[in-house]
């Protein structure tokens, strides 16, 4: 797929811009060097494509690489506007401000975040990039839709400059309790960042709450219920919990090359009695030590039984942030101990791919497995745990879930567990092992009606409606 650029005096016909920090297509080299961009297939594509399309939509991200700005462009038959950052705007605003100040900072500092001055800088100059290209692209009177941890300044930079526009914001991940939010030296310039929207969306009401809070607190602002007053405007915090395409997802599992290749699988690992599953980002937010942990403790204390397997998928993530070279360190050696210890000739109890799969052979892997484990220390939502769920078209199959996730509040069928409490995690693992065919049907059914009726489409709609109404969510 080529680029088809339009010149730069071109109109701004967009009546619906999407601000993200990733385009939803990725770049590779053509054969004659030149751009070929092909979708990369992700939940809020698919749930935004379709208002993109009615209502002339544009979307403004990165590509992912250092390089100068591709511009205006379309792919995959969307009008795409890609943003260039240059080699110290990745190190420094990329991997320094959104993936070790933010990132670490807004779950929990479960690592310990790092605050640089040089990087917060660089914050402000790429959010004030991708504000300058929504600013540029939206028609008088446009909805644009801002996302995600690293673009909180650009809702305030979009409003300074067009009073005209409708500014929604949607937060994916957790937002802090002030004591933690309280350490950022930037806090009030990030609140006050945010309130430029006249609508913010979090995936639990206790981060709308949080963020409610840090407003009164960081910012000296007045709130009333959900909304905080901005001079003579209103801002609404609310919830609005993000899911995922289930049908699609579901027809992929039903496919019949996809339910071969869960045959396959499950053939591969020596047809064991039980399979258990984690999908992750290798991301110290995923609690996967601690999910080895206890595998290797029941291993020990044999209460699985002897044909037992982990697959362990944990694609690569942010590989030159520091903290994310520790925990690969840190999770191969958890995984060589368990399999030096339990393993045979032929057989080991731990199978770890550090590798990222297509969705087809993701569905398999959902398919082929008894018990999914979810083990995350925090996690705004938690998707993988809503696709094993749409994946289980027969209703079978159990899900251990941490209470710290967003997904936990939806997933009511789940093996709640606090994955801090190992013995707790260990009597969960065995009871989702050893359920009974009738329980696992009806907490996977329970589960399944939530994810097929609040899909992703529905939560597209529910956010953008009540930015379009003004009014509070239902
Ligand atoms: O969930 C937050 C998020 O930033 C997503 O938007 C993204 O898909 C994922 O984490 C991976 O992040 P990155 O863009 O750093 O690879």
């Amino acid at each position: 797929m080529s680029p088809m650029r339009t010149t730069p005096d071109d109109p701004s016909p967009h009546r619906f811009v999407v601000v993200a920090s990733r385009l939803p297509v990725d770049r590779s080299e053509g054969p004659g060097g030149e751009a070929d961009w092909r979708p990369s297939p992700g939940g809020l594509v698919s749930a935004l494509e379709p208002v993109m399309r009615e209502s002339g939509g544009v979307w403004i991200g990165w590509s992912g690489d250092a390089g100068p700005a591709p511009g205006l462009f379309r792919a995959n038959d969307l009008d795409l506007v890609g943003i260039g950052l240059s080699a110290e705007q990745v190190r420094d605003y990329y991997e320094g401000f959104c993936n070790a100040t933010l990132w670490p900072l807004y779950h929990d500092v479960i690592a310990p975040p790092e605050f640089h001055r040089r990087w917060w800088d660089a914050y402000v100059t790429v959010n004030r990039s991708f504000a300058q290209a929504a600013v540029d692209q939206a028609a008088p009177g446009a909805t644009i839709w801002v996302h995600d941890y690293q673009l909180q300044l650009v809702p305030q930079m979009v409003r300074e400059q067009r009073a005209d526009v409708r500014i929604g914001f949607f937060n994916h991940i957790p937002f802090p309790g002030y004591e933690i939010f309280a350490q950022l030296p930037w806090r009030r310039q990030v609140v006050n960042g945010l309130l430029g929207a006249d609508l913010l969306g979090f995936q639990r009401r206790g981060d709308a709450a949080n963020f409610l809070r840090a407003s009164r607190r960081a910012a000296g602002l007045v709130t009333r219920g959900s909304t905080v007053r901005v001079g003579d405007r209103e801002v609404r915090a609310a919830a609005f919990p993000i899911s995922i395409d289930a049908a699609a997802l579901e027809q992929i599992a039903r496919r019949d090359t996809v339910r071969k290749r869960a045959d396959e699988i499950r053939l591969a690992l020596d047809e064991p009695h039980t399979v258990l599953l984690g999908i992750d980002r290798l991301d110290y937010t995923k609690g996967i030590p601690v999910r080895l942990r206890a595998y290797g403790e029941l291993l020990r204390e044999d209460r699985l039984g002897p044909r037992v397997v982990l697959v362990q998928v944990a694609s690569p993530s942010r590989e030159r942030v520091g903290a994310y070279r520790v925990l690969r360190d840190v999770v191969e050696q958890a995984v060589s101990r368990i399999n030096g210890e339990y393993a045979e000739v032929g057989s080991a109890p731990v199978h770890y791919l550090h590798q990222s799969y297509p969705r087809e052979e993701m569905a398999a892997l959902y398919l082929a497995a008894d018990v999914m484990l979810v083990t995350s220390l925090r996690d705004g939502m938690n998707l993988v745990a809503k696709e094993y769920v749409a994946c289980r078209y027969d209703e079978s199959g159990a899900l251990v879930l941490s209470e710290f996730t967003g997904a936990a509040d939806e997933l009511t069928g789940a093996f709640l567990v606090n994955p801090h409490d190992i013995e707790g995690l260990k009597d969960a693992i065995v009871r989702a092992a050893t359920i009974s065919p009738a329980d696992a049907r009806r907490r996977m059914r329970l589960m399944r009606r939530r994810v097929c009726e609040h899909d992703v489409a529905h939560w597209a709609r529910s956010f953008l409606g009540t930015l379009a109404s003004g009014s509070g969510p239902a």
